[in-house]
C-alpha cells in the first residue's frame, strides 16, 4: 500500500461540514431548492452535507465523464444525468475538488442552458492555483494547495474512497 500524510481528519471535516451546511440554510432562506452531488467522488460529503441543511431540499446526483484524460470542456459528457425537473428551479452542485474547474464551467453551463433559476457550488477541496477558468465555487470546505489526495470520497484509480479522514498521497 501506497504511504499517506494525513492532511485533514474525520473532525475537522464534521466542523466545516456543519459549518458549511449552516451558512446554505442562512443563505437560501428556508427556501427549496435542488441539491446536486456529482458521483463518485462527492457521495460521502453529499450525504454528510445535507444532513446539516435546515431547509426543503430535494437531492439527486449525477456523474460526469471524460472522453480523454483531460476534463476540457468539450470532452465531457453525462454517463448519469439528473432525474428530477430543472427547470426554474435554485440548484447547489456539491462537488468534492475542483481543480482546473472545467467540470464545473461544463455543469454551470449545462444547468443553465436546462433553465435552472439559480446555480451555486458548494465545494470540499479547492485546488485554487489549479483553476483554469474564471469561476469561483460558492461555498468552499477547505483550500489544499498541492499534492495528490484521497479518502472522503476522493480516490485514487478507485482506492481509498471509504477512508474517513482525507490523506496526501505519497508519490
Ligand atoms: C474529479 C472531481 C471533479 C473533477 C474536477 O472527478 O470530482 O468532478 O475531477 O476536476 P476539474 O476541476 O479539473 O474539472 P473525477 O474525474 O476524478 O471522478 P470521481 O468523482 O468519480 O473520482
Amino acid at each position: 500500500m501506497a504511504d499517506k500524510e494525513l492532511v485533514i481528519t474525520r473532525e475537522e471535516i464534521v466542523r466545516r461540514v456543519k459549518e458549511l451546511g449552516a451558512e446554505i440554510s442562512r443563505d437560501y432562506e428556508n427556501n427549496r431548492f435542488l441539491v446536486v452531488g456529482i458521483l463518485n467522488g462527492a457521495f460521502m460529503f453529499t450525504a454528510d452535507l445535507v444532513r446539516e441543511i435546515k431547509c426543503d431540499i430535494e437531492i439527486d446526483f449525477i456523474r460526469v465523464a471524460s472522453y480523454g484524460m483531460d476534463t476540457t470542456a468539450g470532452t465531457l459528457r453525462f454517463t448519469k444525468d439528473i432525474e428530477l425537473e430543472i427547470q426554474g428551479k435554485d440548484i447547489l452542485i456539491v462537488e468534492d475538488i475542483v481543480d482546473s474547474g472545467r467540470t464545473m464551467m461544463y455543469l454551470a453551463n449545462s444547468f443553465a442552458e436546462r433553465g435552472a433559476h439559480s446555480i451555486r457550488f458548494c465545494v470540499l477541496i479547492d485546488k485554487k492555483e489549479r483553476r483554469e477558468v474564471d469561476l469561483c465555487p460558492d461555498y468552499i470546505g477547505f483550500e489544499v494547495p498541492g499534492g495528490f489526495l484521497v479518502g472522503y470520497g476522493l480516490d485514487c484509480r478507485e482506492q481509498f474512497r471509504h477512508l474517513p479522514d482525507i490523506y496526501h498521497l505519497q508519490e
